[in-house]
């Protein structure tokens, strides 16, 4: 089976073709961080305009660099949500008429189930059940995946993302959009254990996230030491990523023991953070579970994951009507 997968949640257009659900064809990915970068923050009208800029040439290009043309194809795959509204409408009003001027079976994708099948795309896949950490720029949440295509919600962040964390803290600091990578470069100067930013305790421990408390006292920190020298920064963004990083890490090993779950798949955007890729490692091996990330490209926005995600639902008969549209706070599980 042969899919093409397209996805414009947020501020990646990108196109994918995956034969038989593991073997990747192509892949593009048109990153719009440039655009967003002078804003400190992706900037919804502006990523639907470009979304429509490069849409067509992203899917043509994916269809290319996989030798394959659209009648060669058993079906197409396209992320309905959850998402920015006019990005999603982007990707769905590319795919609909494709899947009907060819007669292809289209199926819509949860981007964040999208995420979770990255990890399938490895030699490595996981075996359900699962729990999965999704950590992006617009979620933070722990699913029980106890069998495919089936999912429990564990836990979820009462507040901010992690990623939306470090894009916020990023912002405060001065380093510019998107926040994961830049801190993590100039964490690598800082010492973690420099500055004590507070650990989020749940009243009642259960397994939800909350990384408001540690912006802000990023916030004060900055705001009280100000104007920081470059060794200063370098420190609040390696103590700030440490904390994030000790935060999901404890969640997580707790959640999987808690519920006797073996397996733990890491994957979103914040995934692609090393930091976290050794903690949850360290963690995985001391606590005996079996730990699947993928490959940092697949962590961050791709088609590649919608189109492993679509296959597996194509392939259970699902199939969406034409009359499918973009639904920004589509849900995974409740
Ligand atoms: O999954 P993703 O590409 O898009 C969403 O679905 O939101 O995640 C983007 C988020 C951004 O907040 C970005 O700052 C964060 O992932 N991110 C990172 C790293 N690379 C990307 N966070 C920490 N460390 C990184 N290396
Ligand atoms: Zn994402």
């Amino acid at each position: 089976m042969v899919v093409l997968g397209i996805e414009s949640s947020c501020d990646e257009t990108a196109a994918a073709v995956l034969a038989d659900g593991r073997r990747l064809l192509s892949s593009v990915v048109a990153s719009q961080d440039a655009i967003h970068a002078p804003y400190g923050g992706v900037v919804p009208e502006l990523a639907s305009r470009r979304h429509l800029e490069v849409i067509v040439p992203v899917v043509e290009k994916a269809l290319a660099d996989a030798h394959v043309s659209l009648p060669d194809l058993d079906g197409i795959a396209v992320t309905q949500g959850p998402g920015l509204v006019g990005s999603l409408l982007v990707g769905c009003s590319v795919a609909k008429p494709l899947a009907y001027v060819h007669r292809l079976p289209l199926v819509a994708v949860n981007h964040l189930e999208g995420h979770i099948y990255a990890s399938f795309l490895t030699d490595d896949p996981p075996e359900h059940p699962f729990l999965a950490l999704v950590v992006s720029g617009g979620h933070t949440a722990l699913y029980h995946a106890r069998a495919p295509l089936t999912y429990a919600l564990v836990g979820q962040t009462r507040d901010d993302a992690a990623g939306e964390a470090f894009d916020k803290v990023a912002k405060l600091l001065g380093l510019g959009f998107p926040g994961g990578p830049v801190i993590e470069r100039t964490a690598v100067a800082g010492d973690p254990k420099a500055i004590t930013f507070p650990l989020a305790q749940m009243s009642d421990g259960g397994a939800d996230f909350s990384f408001s408390g540690v912006k802000t006292s990023v916030s004060l920190y900055v705001k009280q030491r100000a104007p920081l020298a470059a060794a200063e920064v370098a420190d609040v963004a390696a103590s700030f990523q440490a904390t994030v990083v000790k935060m999901l890490v404890r969640k997580t090993v707790k959640a999987a023991l808690h519920q006797g779950i073996k397996r733990v798949v890491l994957t979103g955007g914040v995934a692609a953070n090393g930091r976290l890729r050794e903690a949850l490692e360290a963690a995985a091996i001391e606590h005996g579970l079996r730990l699947h990330i993928p490959p940092r490209h697949l962590c961050t926005d791709n088609a590649a994951m919608i189109t492993a995600a679509g296959t597996v639902r194509l392939a259970a008969g699902e199939r969406a009507p034409l009359t499918m549209n973009a639904i920004p706070d589509l849900a995974l599980a409740v």
